[in-house]
């Protein structure tokens, strides 16, 4: 039996060189399959997922939207793996639209069975701006995965370094000559996420094959 590992884009912008919660994402999860288990990563922005309108049908039955878009097959995924990691851009602190959509329309699978309850859970963000919500959209995230009854995993590289969820920046600062500019680049540039993330994911498989092979 093999650890199954999901992760969730959930940035508005088509993967590209260019975009960011991808790439720390796909980083983490390169780095969970270099540990023997199994990936998988999808991207909201292949999905049709129609608007959640707080109708509350799913306290007790499936979301009657389920029968006109994509939102099935997500939750299908989701079933089939042990470990569910979401990644996203802080859009005013919060998740993008996109995501929160997908958030909300999950609420008829804690109601009325927790059929995700068990899971491994984490989440990674990252902000234009140095500090720009990440830390929100972070608790955000991990108090879903609460709420639906998975188990929450952070990176434990190293004891000083290694923060638990990685948080990127796309903003950064060169000094030269004692001369300050403030710049914005690839959140690949930023080191630190970068190892966060590698770090999640040795945690991810390390936790997943303790627990589920
Ligand atoms: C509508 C909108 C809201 C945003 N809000 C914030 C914000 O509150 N703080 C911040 O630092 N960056 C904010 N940003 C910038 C994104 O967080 C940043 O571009 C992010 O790294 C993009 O990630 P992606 O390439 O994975 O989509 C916002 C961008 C958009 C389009």
């Amino acid at each position: 039996m093999v650890f199954k590992l999901l992760g969730i884009n959930g940035s508005p912008k088509k993967p590209t060189a260019k975009t960011n919660s991808y790439f720390l994402l796909n980083t983490t999860l390169h780095s969970a399959k270099e540990q023997g288990i199994e990936t998988t990563l999808i991207n909201l922005t292949d999905y049709k997922i129609n608007l959640c309108n707080g109708c509350e049908v799913c306290t007790t039955e499936p979301c009657p939207l389920d029968k006109d878009d994509d939102y099935p097959l997500i939750e299908a995924l989701i079933q089939e793996h042990d470990g569910l990691i979401i990644a996203c851009p802080s859009y005013w602190a919060g998740p993008p639209g996109i995501l929160k959509n997908f958030l909300d329309r999950s609420r008829d699978n804690k109601m009325p069975k927790q059929i995700w309850e068990g899971k491994l859970f984490s989440a990674i963000s990252v902000s234009g701006l140095r500090v720009g919500g990440q830390e929100a959209v972070i608790s955000q995230l991990t108090t879903f995965g609460l709420a639906h009854g998975m188990l929450i995993v952070g990176g434990t590289g190293h004891p000083w370094f290694t923060a638990p969820f990685p948080t990127g920046s796309m903003m950064y600062e060169e000094v030269k000559d004692d001369e300050i500019k403030i710049k914005f680049r690839h959140v690949k540039k930023d080191i630190i996420a970068t190892r966060d993330a590698e770090a999640l994911g040795q945690r991810m498989a390390e936790v997943g094959k303790k627990l589920f092979v």
